[in-house]
């Protein structure tokens, strides 16, 4: 009888033990859960160049300034080389990986992404035309899963400029890359207004790096000066395309100061850096909650001179006092 009140304390005390540490390990786990703030951005970076490099130093600086750094905040960032197959096979790979955020550097990882998910929202760093790149309907109503930076580089005034430095070029020669969707409505908006300008526009297209070279030397054969759009191709080696027009001596005039630094001569170009940085709020004000669809584009299309001394002075041009 004794022995039976024992044996029924001890398996009542038992079952206490077992509650209260059964019930500890629930709340572990529930504090862990609600405890973590940690967030997953994926980015994905189309191709090695200085200007998308600095876009993706400034959206980490723009995560940073809403308060996503350290412990906070995950980055997976996986760069496709210009490489269309590694763009999809890297979109799936980050789609995969439950990122809560993706962000698309430049037009074609921004295609990339965008047929990997219509679920998770996509913020896109520096796409130059979102409407003719068919990532989202309107600027102003994105409307899908996409909404982001558009980085639409001032043309009128490009075509200004070469008419005010160098006033004697008749001819522009343009070369982009034919897979690209962000050069398409550059090329034909450089067309339309420098034609209205008085120029003679020849437009060349290339359908990868390898044929930059002959390329160039056709084109600088036929031409006095060249203009380059925000091109993601070109940009990646764009030092075979200054070789060709070095030899040549004529001018090349780029749309971002990057490829004025090696060895354009001028342009009216958009702060890269600056472009990452708002990239990256734009993706910490969708991880706080709002929403990407009603989330308008943010478009940047006023810029600054910049020329290149040194080319200046080989090709004997005088540039402004400033
Ligand atoms: N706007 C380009 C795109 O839509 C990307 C880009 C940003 C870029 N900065 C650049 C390309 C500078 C060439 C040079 O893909």
């Amino acid at each position: 009888m004794k022995n039976k009140r024992l044996i029924g304390v001890l398996i009542g005390l038992a079952l206490v033990i077992i509650a209260v540490l059964g019930y500890q390990s629930v709340t572990k786990k529930e504090t862990k859960t609600t405890s973590a703030t940690t967030v997953k951005v994926g980015v994905l970076q189309f191709v090695t160049h200085e200007a998308l490099d600095e876009i993706y130093r400034g959206i980490k600086a723009g995560l940073e300034e809403e308060g996503y750094s350290g412990d906070k905040l995950k980055i997976d960032f996986l760069n496709a080389e210009g490489d269309q197959s590694k763009v999809q096979t890297m979109s799936q790979k980050l789609v995969a990986n439950q990122n809560d955020v993706l962000i698309g550097i430049a037009t074609p990882a921004a295609q990339g992404l965008a047929s990997a998910t219509k679920e998770i929202p996509i913020i896109m760093g520096a796409v130059t035309d979102p409407v003719g790149a068919k990532l989202v309907k309107s600027l102003d109503q994105p409307g899908g899963n996409i909404t982001g930076v558009s980085d639409k580089t001032p043309i009128k005034a490009q075509v200004e400029l070469i008419k005010e430095l160098t006033p004697n070029v008749k001819t522009v020669g343009v070369i982009y890359s034919s897979s690209e969707d962000n050069s398409k409505s550059q090329v034909e908006e450089f067309k339309t207004l420098a034609e209205k300008a008085g120029l003679e526009v020849v437009v060349k297209s290339v359908p990868s790096t390898n044929e930059i070279k002959t390329t160039s030397e056709v084109l600088l054969s036929q031409v006095d000066a060249v203009w380059v759009p925000l091109d993601n191709t070109i940009a990646s080696a764009f030092s075979t395309l200054v070789q060709v027009a070095k030899e040549a001596k004529k001018p090349i005039y780029p749309s971002v100061d990057t490829m004025v630094e090696e060895g354009g001569l001028a342009s009216v170009v958009i702060d890269q850096y600056q472009l990452g940085v708002e990239t990256g709020k734009m993706a910490a004000k969708v991880l706080k909650g709002e929403d990407v669809s009603t989330l308008p584009v943010n478009v940047f299309d006023e810029g600054t001179p910049v020329y290149n001394e040194e080319v200046a002075k080989e090709l004997g041009i005088t540039l402004p006092e400033k």
